[in-house]
């Protein structure tokens, strides 16, 4: 009733890479600007790697997404590399300068074995030196909590319908959270109900999670880079550095 496509385009719909109005997003385009070569992780729709082009970006860029999808749009610039496959499935050897995992995509790395083979897989692909940068929610400030049908969106798109999109959490187990989007018509009718998980580390757990892969932590910030992690922040900015 609601294809993977018409989800990929609402995904943009909602989030679109907009640096002017997210300091995360111009977070990583200054990063993604001054590299040589960039793995995007978790690229989805290919917004950042697209804008970079955009912007003038002359190196190599490199899209990783398991969504299909997303992918699809994203290939609608064919100058990007674009290739399926999750974090763990990177097989590059010492390639490029930088890898981002952007808009929290890191929290979808659930499973500790998941998680480890990821950072391994990431860190292989880095020349060394190289750094990973992600962001990840800040568990301290409980965003699930805000993950009710009482706050659905509702938006219009390009075909001219509204569509309303609300999330309830099903689980909170340890730090990681189940819950369930479902995409609704105007008149209420469910067009699609997706189930995942995302894990919440606290800047501690991400440290050893870093370290343990052959990363060290080079900076570490809050909801905007240049200022420190907060307990009133929503948001952890990390950039890593394959040792
Ligand atoms: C919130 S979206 C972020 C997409 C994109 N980075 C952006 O900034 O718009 C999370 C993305 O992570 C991808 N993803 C999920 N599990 C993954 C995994 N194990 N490895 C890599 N990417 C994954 C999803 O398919 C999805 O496109």
């Amino acid at each position: 009733m609601f294809t993977d496509a018409a989800a990929a385009a609402l995904y943009d719909l909602l989030n679109p890479w907009d640096p002017a109005r997210h300091p995360a997003d111009a977070f990583f385009t200054d990063l993604v600007m001054s590299a040589d070569a960039v793995l995007d992780v978790g690229c989805g729709t290919g917004g950042m790697l697209h804008h970079a082009r955009e912007l003038g970006h002359r190196g190599r860029l490199v899209g990783l997404d398991p969504d299909p999808a997303a992918l699809d749009r994203a290939r609608r610039r064919a100058d990007v590399e674009w290739v399926a496959g999750v974090a763990a499935d990177a097989a590059w050897d010492r390639e490029f300068d930088l890898a981002v995992m952007a808009s929290n995509a890191f929290q979808c790395l659930v499973g500790d074995e998941e998680l480890a083979a990821s950072l391994a897989a990431i860190r292989g692909a880095l020349r060394d030196g190289g750094r990973f940068a992600f962001d990840t929610r800040d568990p301290r400030a409980r965003a699930w909590e805000e993950w009710t049908p009482s706050n659905a969106r509702e938006v219009v798109d390009a075909s001219g319908r509204t569509l309303r999109v609300s999330h309830r959490v099903e689980a909170v187990t340890g730090d990681v959270v189940t819950f369930t989007e479902t995409i609704s018509a105007g008149d209420g009718e469910v067009l699609r109900a997706d189930r995942s998980s995302l894990r919440f580390l606290d800047v501690p757990a991400l440290g050893a999670v870093l370290g343990e892969a052959g990363f060290e932590v080079e900076a570490q910030y809050g909801d905007r880079p240049g200022r420190p992690v907060s307990e009133a922040g929503r948001s952890i900015l990390t950039i890593a550095r394959r040792v």
